[in-house]
C-alpha cells in the first residue's frame, strides 16, 4: 500500500525517492531505497522526526478566482469592493437569501424530513424537475425517456462527472473550450485527462464575439469533439452568440459529428427569463442532437454553498440513456457516494410548486434586473467621465453576471493596488457584486486605469 502511495503523481513522491529518505536511515539492507513495502516503513519510523514524508509538495498557487476573496478580505480601505467571485449581493453588498428558498427550507422543516442517503443518482424529485425546467417540461425527448438526469455537486461536480465520463468512453476525443472561459473548466478537463484545446470566441478589437474564429475552430476541430459551450451569460466575457449564430454554431456542430456539452450555470439570470436563457440548449435538442448538459443552481436560486445541479444527457434511444445513466452512477459511486440532499429538496419544492415557482421567476427578475441597472449606471459613469472620446458601449451589449472590461493585467492589477477594486486578472468584474453607489467609483478606476497604465 505504502510503494502505491508513493507512486502516485506527486513529485514529493520522486524527491523523495532521490534524497531525503537516506537521511537518518540506518543501512541495513536495500529496502529504504526503494520505498517499498515493509521497507518503506521502516524508513518512515526513522525520519519521522526531523522530515515530513510531505516535504516535495510544493505550494499550490491560489486559486485565480476564490484567490481574490482572499485577498480582499486581508485589505482594510473601506474604500474596498470585491468584484472577483461571481456572487449576488444586495444593492447593500449583502449576500441574499431568496426569500422562496426561506420558504422552501421551512416547509421542510414542518415537514420533519429525515438526513438518509439519497440514491447515487440523486433525489428523483429533484431530477425530473431540473430537466424539465432545462428542456421544458413538454419536450418529447423527456416524454420518450431520451434525458439521463443525474444530481451533481452543482456545477463543476456536474461537470467533472461528465468529463470522467468522457474520459472512460471516449478516451481519444478532445474537449474544445472556449478562449477565454471560466477558469475551472480546464482544470475540470485536467484532472479528468480529458485533452483539451481552445477555440477562438473573444475579439479584444471589438470587445465582442469572435464568430468567424470560433466557427473556423470547430470546423478545424476533430471529427467528435465535445464543445463545450456556455448555455447563455458566458463566463468571463458576458458575450453570447445571437439566436442567428447559435443556429451556425449547432449547422457545424452537426457537421463535424461533434458532441456538444453545454455549461449551463446561469438559466435564468441572464435575462432574467428561464426560458430565454435555455434557448441554445433547447435549439441543438430540436435538431436531433445528441448532448451533454451540467446545470447549476448556485447563481439562480443563490444556493452556492448547497452544491446542487445536474449532469443531463440527451440520447438518441431511451435504451442508451439507461446505460449511459448506469455508467454515470458507477462513475459517482467511488467519488462521493451519493449526493447531498439539502440542496435537492430546495430545488424540488421551488420548482415543482406552482407558487413558488412563479415567486422565484419574479425573484430572479428582481435579481437580473438589479444588475442590468448597475450595469447602465456603470455605462453612463464612463461615458460622462471618460473625456478621450472611447466608446464604452460594448459594456451594455454583454449580458449576466460579468462584464469583461478589456483590462489588461497591468490594469487589473492597478484597479487592486490603487483604487482597492478586487477582480480576476483577466479584466472580468462582477457587476453582481456591484451597487448603484458604487458606479462611479468604479469609473474612476477603470479610467484611470485603461488610460494611465499601459
Ligand atoms: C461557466 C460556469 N460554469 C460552472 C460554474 C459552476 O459553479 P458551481 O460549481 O458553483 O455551480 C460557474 C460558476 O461560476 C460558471 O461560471
Amino acid at each position: 500500500m505504502a510503494s502505491t502511495v508513493l507512486s502516485a503523481p506527486f513529485p514529493s513522491a520522486v524527491d523523495l525517492r532521490g534524497r531525503s529518505p537516506m537521511i537518518g536511515v540506518p543501512k541495513n539492507g536495500g529496502d529504504h531505497l526503494l520505498l517499498k513495502g515493509k521497507g518503506f516503513g521502516r524508513v518512515r519510523m526513522s525520519v519521522a522526526v526531523n522530515l515530513s514524508r510531505f516535504e516535495g509538495v510544493t505550494m499550490a498557487p491560489p486559486d485565480p478566482i476564490l484567490g481574490v476573496s482572499e485577498a480582499f478580505k486581508a485589505d482594510t480601505n473601506e474604500l474596498k469592493l470585491n468584484l472577483g467571485v461571481g456572487a449576488y449581493r444586495t444593492e447593500e453588498l449583502q449576500p441574499y437569501v431568496l426569500n422562496v428558498v426561506k420558504k422552501a427550507e421551512k416547509l421542510m422543516l414542518e415537514r420533519g424530513e429525515n438526513k438518509e442517503y439519497l440514491p447515487i443518482e440523486g433525489l428523483a424529485a429533484f431530477n425530473k424537475v431540473t430537466a424539465e425546467l432545462l428542456l421544458g417540461a413538454d419536450n418529447p425527448v423527456i416524454k420518450q425517456g431520451k434525458v439521463a438526469t443525474v444530481q451533481g455537486l452543482s456545477g463543476t461536480g456536474s461537470l467533472r462527472l461528465a468529463a470522467a465520463f468522457i474520459q472512460r468512453y471516449f478516451p481519444e476525443a478532445k474537449a474544445l473550450i472556449s478562449s477565454p472561459t471560466w477558469g475551472n473548466h480546464k482544470n475540470i478537463f485536467n484532472d479528468a485527462r480529458v485533452p483539451w484545446s481552445e477555440y477562438r470566441y473573444y475579439d479584444p478589437r471589438t470587445v465582442g464575439l469572435d464568430f468567424e474564429g470560433m466557427i473556423a475552430d470547430i470546423k478545424a476541430a476533430p471529427d467528435g469533439s465535445f464543445v463545450v459551450l456556455h448555455g447563455c451569460a458566458h463566463n468571463p466575457t458576458g458575450i453570447d452568440p445571437t439566436p442567428e449564430q447559435w443556429e451556425k454554431i449547432a449547422d457545424v456542430v452537426q457537421e463535424k459529428n461533434h458532441i456538444p456539452f453545454f455549461d449551463v450555470a446561469y438559466q435564468g439570470f441572464a435575462s432574467g427569463s428561464l426560458d430565454t436563457d435555455a434557448f441554445s440548449v433547447r435549439l441543438f435538442v430540436e435538431r436531433g442532437l445528441e448532448l451533454l448538459v451540467a446545470q447549476s443552481y448556485s447563481k439562480n436560486l443563490g444556493l452556492y454553498a448547497e452544491r446542487i445541479g445536474a449532469v443531463n444527457f440527451v440520447c438518441s434511444a431511451s435504451d442508451v440513456t439507461d446505460r449511459v445513466k448506469s455508467q454515470l452512477k458507477r462513475l459517482a459511486r467511488p467519488m462521493y457516494s451519493n449526493p447531498p440532499v439539502h440542496g435537492a429538496r430546495i430545488v424540488a419544492n421551488v420548482v415543482g410548486d406552482p407558487t413558488l415557482f412563479d415567486e422565484w421567476k419574479q425573484e430572479m427578475e428582481q435579481m437580473a434586473g438589479r444588475i442590468k441597472h448597475v450595469r447602465q449606471r456603470l455605462y453612463d459613469s464612463l461615458s460622462q467621465k471618460d473625456k478621450s472620446g472611447k466608446d464604452w458601449s460594448f459594456i451594455l451589449k454583454q449580458i449576466g453576471m460579468f462584464s469583461f472590461t478589456g483590462l489588461n493585467k497591468a490594469q487589473s492589477d492597478n484597479m487592486t493596488n490603487k483604487w482597492h477594486v478586487y477582480m480576476t486578472k483577466d479584466g472580468r468584474i462582477s457587476l453582481a457584486g456591484l451597487s448603484l453607489s458604487k458606479c462611479e467609483y468604479l469609473a474612476d478606476a477603470i479610467i484611470d486605469s485603461f488610460h494611465n497604465v499601459s
